[in-house]
């Protein structure tokens, strides 16, 4: 990222790394970035406001009710000037707040407004470092799209060895430099949902008609729109993956039926679903409670199937004017042209055709190759990619459509 012309929050908060901060702030403006420090009280015991205010050349944020602030809600013109914030040193105390979204501070209130990029660097003592608390804080401050730089091992104030110690101001700001452009929070707001992974349609007390789907595009898609910012609900069926982004809402089902309930029940509070669950057609038409016994050595059994409700069509029927609906097409021949029937059919906005054909792509594998195709029929076939990287695909086609 060049900083040339960035207008920069710097938040300083209580511990002894803060006196690295007006370093930072230095070279922050050489490399050309305006800064603005926002400090709290305990961070104005390790640095003094004088030294900030002449090193930045602005006036430092630091009391939500100064009579001497420029605006009367000054966090909020600060977070419509910031470019960027970066909180250095970044105590247990503001990761704390910042996860929780308490705001009873100027720092952690202006840092509540902002939705540009912010960069932490968490700075205390390693046992605080090593929580658990703390740990899941970063966690969720990780999810919401928040940047940890991590800290180092090394000597620390309280006389221990071990994690928790600052990077020296150099090396924080050429991370931030080196960055990427800032981080995409395009679905922050919108509500998702998702279907995942096969259904198992019960025969009896032990057996079930199944398919070898395993859910990982389904997963993939849940993990990439909650980290661009997203609430989604994961219906997903039997399956042994784990989702790791708590922005996701995963709803466990077995059979068709209940995918079809869950599906049904959550899409009128969804701005778009996307369908990649590969459920069953059909289901036997009766299910046996006991483990069914073979009455005799040669004689064959029969099962009777009957058509499971298709989630796809039933969605696309209750689909309003302001919402999306996204499905898989998983086509062994004349995907093409199928697919295209399909999008007609089903009310669909666009269709993610996979061909089983392809090697590397379809159950199973952690790569795919997919075709987008447009309710015009404009195709957009791509390469063999990780499937978190054909979510990263699907997820821009349909952000242009919200
Ligand atoms: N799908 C669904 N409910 C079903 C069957 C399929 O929601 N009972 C969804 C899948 O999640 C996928 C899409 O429909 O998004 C296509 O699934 P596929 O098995 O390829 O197609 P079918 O719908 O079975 O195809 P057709 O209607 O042509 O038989």
């Amino acid at each position: 990222m060049n900083l040339q012309g960035k207008h920069i929050i710097l938040g300083i908060t209580g511990g002894i790394a803060a006196y690295k901060a007006p370093m930072l702030v230095r070279l922050l403006v050489k490399a050309g970035a305006e800064v603005r420090c926002a400090a709290t009280d305990h961070a104005l015991q390790f640095v003094t406001e004088l030294t900030l205010e002449t090193v930045s050349q602005n006036k430092v944020y630091h009391d939500l009710f100064a009579i001497g602030n420029d605006h009367t809600t000054e966090h909020i013109a600060l977070k419509d000037w910031a470019d960027l914030a970066i909180v250095a040193p970044a105590t247990a105390n503001i990761i704390g707040k910042m996860a929780c979204g308490i705001a009873d501070d100027a720092l952690s209130t202006l840092l509540l407004s902002m939705r540009q990029s912010i960069y932490i660097c968490p700075s205390m003592n390693t046992q605080m470092y090593e929580s658990p608390i703390l740990q899941r804080n970063l966690q969720t401050l990780k999810s919401i799209g928040v940047h940890i730089i991590e800290p180092k091992s090394g000597f620390l104030a309280c006389g221990t060895n071990g994690a928790g110690r600052m990077p020296e101001p150099e090396e924080i700001a050429d991370l931030v430099c080196n960055a990427d452009d800032e981080q995409r929070l395009d679905y922050a707001g919108r509500r998702i949902l998702l279907t995942a992974g096969p259904t198992y349609e019960k025969i009896d007390a032990v057996r079930f008609i199944g398919n070898y789907s395993t859910g990982k595009m389904g997963f993939a898609l849940a993990e990439e729109l909650a980290d661009r910012g997203a609430e989604v609900i994961l219906v997903a069926g039997p399956t042994h993956l784990s989702t790791h982004n708590p922005r996701i809402q995963r709803i466990d089902v077995e059979s068709a039926r209940e995918m079809h309930a869950a599906a049904t029940k959550a899409y009128p509070e969804c701005h778009a679903a996307i369908l990649t669950a590969a459920v069953a057609d059909f289901r036997p038409d009766h299910q046996a409670d006991h483990k069914i016994k073979k009455a005799s050595a040669d004689q064959d059994m029969t099962l009777h199937l009957i058509q499971n409700p298709d989630i796809l069509a039933s969605l696309g029927r209750d689909k309003r004017d302001d919402q999306r609906l996204v499905g898989f097409a998983l086509e062994t021949t004349d995907g093409i042209d199928y697919a295209i029937d399909k999008i007609r059919r089903k009310n669909l906005d666009f269709i993610v055709l996979n061909s089983l054909q392809d090697p590397g792509a379809g159950f199973g594998h952690d790569t795919n190759l997919v075709t987008i195709i447009d309710h015009d029929g404009t195709r957009h076939p791509g390469t063999l990619k990780t499937k978190r990287q054909v979510a990263a695909d699907i997820a821009d086609h349909l952000v242009s459509l919200l």
